[in-house]
């Protein structure tokens, strides 16, 4: 499946961003698409209609009021259109999309479509973490948008934080994927565990680990695009329109795996897992006066991994990872026979420009029988997607 001959509609909305659009329509176009682009006055200010029109050998549609075919422009578009990318998407047309205003033609398109329609959101970081901001999207995806999450870096206006544009690459796949209506885990649960366990050893601290839990949201945000029933259990806050649980130490996460592995398909243990814990819990905060030392007694926590291997029933695929800071594979190969998984994801962690915290990860992907395969330097969200593929879609490694 391509895009070739499917009808892209872009959204332009007025950010610094829309001049990175000129890239995208030249992708679509390259891989056979036909493409027409709908912009916002305030798009005009950073992209000319001459660029888009020569990029998408098609009229720019910038009026509400004029009529092709003798329907309503907004009507004629939306017929044609296959998928409706916005992108970038300011909060300003987020906003009024999220409350049903239709004050330009771009607005009213995406009032009137019924197909699906992507957002790349780009602003502000203050404008991204605004409550409004927030619950428009969150409203949006709760409609069956799709959002391509914008990432972190050094802004236009000359911050730092998360509002620039996701990768051109990134809005590509996601407008491809929906087309190519790639539904590959559709009809199976999966069960993914993301981010570090907290211990806490009295109310206000804990031992933690630095786990951003940012491998195990890109596979649950890939699994969710290809159709599967997520349930994402996580340590951190974060809002997506699939099932979350929230979970703080490992006993907690072993509950919360335990009652939702039992009805599912797959369980990826993405999570970084305390392997001890501290033996008691003050009740009260521990006052500094009281002693000049503070020794911990730790505990073993349970293996979540290897007790779900033991209860896994016929049919249940059990995925863990394998964070290594030497003997990578050797390692791995160990854990996969010890812990008795389908699967194991190996990533060294000692490297600084992939694994913890990074938007970049290498992964090695080792089955029962000791295969390898490599999956290449490239953003988390590729990794996830190109790890569920392979385990899922192409015969196994
Ligand atoms: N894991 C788990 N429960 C634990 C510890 C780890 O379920 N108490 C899971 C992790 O989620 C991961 C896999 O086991 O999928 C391997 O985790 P890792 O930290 O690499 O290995 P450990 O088993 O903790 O062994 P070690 O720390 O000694 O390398």
């Amino acid at each position: 499946m391509t895009v070739k001959d499917k009808n892209i509609l872009i959204g332009i909305t007025g950010g610094i961003a829309a001049y990175k659009i000129c890239e995208l329509i030249r992708m679509f176009k390259k891989n056979g698409a036909n493409v027409k682009t709908v912009v916002t006055k305030n798009a005009l200010e950073f992209v000319t209609p001459l660029t888009l029109q020569t990029l998408s050998q098609e009229a720019v549609y910038t009026e509400q009021f004029v009529t092709e075919d003798r329907k309503p422009e907004h009507i004629a578009l939306c017929d044609w259109a296959d998928i409706f990318v916005i992108a970038p998407a300011s909060a300003n047309t987020i906003g009024k999309i999220a409350n049903g205003i239709c004050d330009n033609l771009l607005t009213s398109l995406a009032c009137a479509y019924q197909k699906q329609i992507i957002f790349a959101p780009a602003m502000n970081t203050g404008m991204w973490n605004n409550k409004a901001v927030r619950q428009n999207i969150s409203f949006l995806k709760s409609t069956g948008a799709v959002f391509v999450e914008p990432e972190s870096g050094y802004l236009a206006c000359g911050t730092e934080g998360k509002g620039r544009l996701a990768d051109i690459n990134s809005i590509y796949e996601a407008a491809y994927n929906c087309i190519s209506n790639n539904e590959f885990l559709k009809g199976k649960k999966i069960v993914i565990t993301a981010g570090g366990t907290k211990e806490n050893f009295d109310p206000v601290r804990y031992i933690g680990n630095y786990s951003s839990g940012k491998m195990g949201t890109a596979l649950a945000d890939r699994a969710f695009e290809a159709g599967a029933d997520v349930c994402l259990i996580k340590t951190f806050p974060l809002e997506r329109s699939y099932s979350t649980i929230d979970v703080q130490s490992a006993a907690q996460m072993l509950d919360a795996v335990k009652q939702e592995f039992a009805d599912a398909d797959i369980l990826i243990m993405t999570a970084a897992v305390a392997d001890y814990r501290p033996e008691k819990t003050a009740d009260l905060k521990l006052k500094k006066d009281t002693t000049e030392e503070l020794v911990l007694k730790l505990v073993k926590n349970p293996d979540i991994l290897s007790e779900m291997c033991k209860i896994k029933k016929e049919g249940q695929t059990v995925i863990g990872f394998c964070a290594e800071s030497n003997n990578l594979l050797e390692y791995a190969k160990q854990k996969i026979q010890k812990k008795n998984c389908d699967y194991i994801i190996a990533n060294d962690i000692s490297r600084k420009d992939t694994g913890f915290s990074s938007d970049y990860n290498e992964v090695f992907i080792l089955d029962r029988d000791l295969n390898i395969k490599k999956l290449e330097k490239d953003t988390k969200n590729n990794i996830a997607k190109k790890i569920l593929e392979s385990i899922w879609q192409k015969p196994a490694i």
